[in-house]
């Protein structure tokens, strides 16, 4: 089968996405996938990038972009249609293959939200991953929370702050994200990777914490920081089959970070260490794996998803679901069923497989 694999984009987890595909590009079957990269750059041009993993490899020092090279990705007619083509810096157009299936590693917002999904939709191209609802769902943690919420899934306590209500009455706001105390986190509504995430100790810290999240998006959320183990379970569909299973759980330990920001995560910042499998007890295990599911059933959930969770001595919180978890060598969710028997590979394949049934 001829795969498109679509990465980079416009979103502030650009740099991410990229070292996704490399993992990606590298892990691919290539006896049973032609591969087509097609890279999307922070300005939003689609360029035909090279079938390089290690241009994509993560490098704390100096982490992989997509930039334009002058070609440009023109994508099929609809219809019948499914022929992807390039036209070359020189202008000449050359035919790269009809499509059987996009994978879409694309994190965060033009990519990770339903944007990119609907555009496939559409074209009527078959593609690996989220739909266009739980894409959006996931992608805004503010709707995500409520939705989780009348599912009867705890979340932590929270209040959304806007753009126009921070400026309207910034008192209004701090006195309603006073109820919920301190710690607490503040992120963007629409953002990942923590970019624009910091974990709140004094009131003093709050407006500056609001500011860095509305720079991000125009919703802010305040949450109430859970006292509990950061537990993650990666769910994937089976193909051709329902229903989706459950990885065994990995857990985020922290030592010396606050938490796992940016720089934990992507940068080899330390203090903080993605443990999988997570100790847990068998009970606690089957909990969490029953979580996942409902959570992921909660949000229309296909494909795959990785669902954070906090685990507390007085129960089970979702943090969230990611529908395009990263991929990279050190992320937690290829960790999480290699640890329960697959492959990376098996993984990409199994991704695939349930597109294309
Ligand atoms: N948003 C990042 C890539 C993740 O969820 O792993
Ligand atoms: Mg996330």
């Amino acid at each position: 089968a001829t795969v498109a694999v679509l990465f980079g984009g416009r979103s502030s987890e650009h740099s991410i996405s990229s070292v996704t595909a490399g993992g990606v590009l590298r892990a691919l079957d290539r006896e049973r996938f032609r591969v087509i990269p097609v890279g999307i750059t922070r300005d939003g041009v689609f360029v035909l990038e090279e079938d390089a993993p290690d241009k994509f490899a993560l490098d704390a020092a100096h982490l992989p972009e997509v930039s334009d090279n002058g070609t440009r990705v023109l994508w099929p007619e609809g219809g019948a249609d499914r022929v992807l083509r390039v036209r070359r810096a020189d202008g000449t157009v050359d035919t790269l293959g009809s499509l059987d299936v996009v994978l879409p590693i694309l994190h965060g917002v033009h990519g990770e939200d339903g944007t990119v999904q609907g555009f496939l939709d559409t074209l009527g191209i078959p593609y690996a991953g989220g739909g266009v609802l739980d894409s959006a769902l996931c992608m805004d943690k503010h709707f995500m929370k409520i939705v989780l919420q009348a599912s009867g899934v705890t979340v932590a306590p929270w209040v959304t702050i806007t753009r126009d209500s921070w400026a309207a009455d910034p008192d209004a706001a701090r006195e309603a994200a006073r109820r919920l105390g301190v710690p607490n986190f503040v992120k963007p509504s629409r953002a990942g990777s923590s970019v624009g995430v910091s974990k709140v100790h004094d009131w003093d810290e709050f407006d500056a914490a609001v500011e860095l999240a509305l720079a991000e998006d125009d919703k802010a959320l305040v949450e109430t920081a859970i006292v509990g183990r950061e537990i993650e379970v990666a769910v994937l569909e089976t193909p051709g089959a329902a229903p989706a299973r459950a990885s065994l759980p990995g857990e985020i330990v922290l030592t010396t970070r606050e938490f796992y920001d940016f720089e934990g995560k992507y940068l080899g910042g330390d203090g903080a260490e993605v443990v999988c499998p997570a100790v847990l007890t068998d009970d606690e295990i089957a909990a969490l794996q029953a979580a996942a599911i409902r959570a992921f059933d909660a949000v229309g959930g296909r494909g795959l998803a990785r669902v954070d969770f906090f685990l507390t001595p007085s129960g089970i919180y979702v943090n969230e679901l990611n529908t395009m978890p990263g991929f990279t060598p050190i992320s937690m969710f290829p960790k999480c069923w290699i640890a329960s028997g697959m492959t990376y590979a098996e993984l990409i394949s199994d991704l695939l497989d349930t597109a294309l049934a």
